[in-house]
């Protein structure tokens, strides 16, 4: 399998948990308990007078940079590297978003963003005569490409496709007349006469029905309360119908403008769990019995601009919980696994996931039946009023 040559090539490279820098200089050129030494006593140095005065001066600059915007870029431009992941992650999405738009193959994250939009002008109160003005053509045109890329065997555009067509349908019978509103319209219907779907179900109006029940504030509670990171689990396997439909679930948790741009990736072949669940660095001593194991991809190139480049951790985490929720539910437990922002293990997941440039590990998690009995830390929460404010008041 691909996965598993990439981790294995990887691994025989060497490539992973590399040293980098002067501590890279220093563990090859110096004997090896010798290099042990010298963090001995860096760690010594840490703990002295002098060692907590340089820490504090060093402290003292971060705050005086930190007042400056171009003090601060050039800090991360000579001094320190940590953001050129993010850097190139979010130059690497704009490039595509812009590619996607404006070379015609559409951009479906950028359709959903549109078509949100116009959903909302379309139960706006009191309802607008002309709306959406500014985003209608780009939308038709995003429509259209989307349109052409379904009938080219894109299937998974499908459904989103569906939606745009009966929001653009609603948009155009409710919109004043207005010369952007017409040419807009004639391209719409060009577009749905040459590659239009049907559509299958009805999504406009859409009211809410209310369920016999809800869960109740208790069963939240009880929810809340029972689920906690598990780690150690049974061997169980944990059967994909479960997982899909706790994915089903986390699928429908808000995105910014309903976006959706993130993906879930799981692993339950023990081997593959091994390979993946080593690289973000996490799981160590546990790693081993863990029956499932996902990584949550952003999709930046969801994005044109830098200012959203958030919304993928916030989006993917949001569903994350969401997920966790619907597994614990269903007698399956798990726990989150970090994916700190190193080099090594952005390098390793992107060739062990096949990422493009634009895609990132946000986070994991490992998943499984707990073992039952089986004790998991207390994990204090904080108290409410440490969480909570109203009013800016305390
Ligand atoms: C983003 C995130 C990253 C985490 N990373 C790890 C990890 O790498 N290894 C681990 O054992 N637990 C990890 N955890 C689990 C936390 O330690 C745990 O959620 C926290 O202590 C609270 O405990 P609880 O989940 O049982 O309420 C992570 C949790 C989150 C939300």
């Amino acid at each position: 399998m691909k996965l598993e040559r990439k981790l294995l090539a990887v691994e025989e490279t060497g490539t992973a948990y590399k040293r980098r820098g002067v501590r890279r200089v220093l563990y090859a050129v110096l004997p090896e308990n010798f290099y042990d030494r010298l963090r001995g006593w860096r760690l010594q140095f840490d703990a002295s007078p002098l060692g907590q005065s340089f820490r504090l001066a060093g402290a003292r600059y971060l705050s005086v940079i930190s007042k400056s915007g171009v003090l601060s870029a050039l800090h991360y431009a000579f001094f320190s590297r940590e953001f050129d992941r993010e850097h190139q992650a979010v130059l690497a999405a704009r490039a595509r978003h812009i590619r996607d738009v404006f070379a015609g193959r559409g951009n479906l994250y950028m359709l959903r963003r549109n078509v949100h939009r116009l959903e909302k002008g379309l139960i706006m109160k009191p309802p607008r005569p002309i709306f959406g003005l500014d985003k209608i053509g780009e939308t038709v045109t995003a429509h259209a490409a989307c349109l052409r890329q379904l009938r080219n065997g894109e299937e998974h555009m499908r459904t989103s496709i569906e939606w745009s067509t009966e929001i653009l349908n609603a948009y155009f019978a409710r919109v004043s007349d207005h010369p952007v509103v017409r040419e807009a319209k004639a391209r719409f219907d060009a577009a749905e006469a040459e590659n239009g779907v049907p559509v299958t179900e009805e999504r406009v109006p859409f009211v809410r029905e209310q369920p016999a029940s809800l869960p109740t504030i208790e069963q939240l509670e009880q929810l809340a309360l029972y689920r906690r990171s598990a780690r150690w689990f049974d061997q169980r396997p944990v059967p994909r119908e479960v997982i899909d439909r706790a994915v089903l679930i986390a699928a429908q948790s808000p995105t910014a403008c309903n976006r959706q741009p993130f993906r879930f990736e799981f692993f339950d072949r023990h081997d593959l769990v091994q390979k993946v669940g080593a690289v973000p660095k996490g799981t160590p001593g546990w790693l081993h019995q863990i029956p499932c194991f996902m990584v949550i991809i952003g999709k930046f190139e969801a994005f044109r601009f830098e200012r959203d480049r958030h919304v993928p951790y916030i989006d993917g985490c949001l569903a994350a919980m969401a997920l966790i929720n619907a597994l614990e539910v269903q007698g399956v437990s798990s726990c989150c696994v970090n994916f700190p922002d190193f080099a090594d293990t952005e390098k390793r997941m992107a060739e062990a996931l096949d990422l493009p440039p634009w895609e990132r590990a946000i986070m994991c998690l490992a998943i499984g039946y707990p073992e039952d009995g089986e004790p998991v830390p207390f994990s204090q929460k904080l108290p409410l009023d440490m969480i909570r404010r109203f009013n800016n008041e305390g």
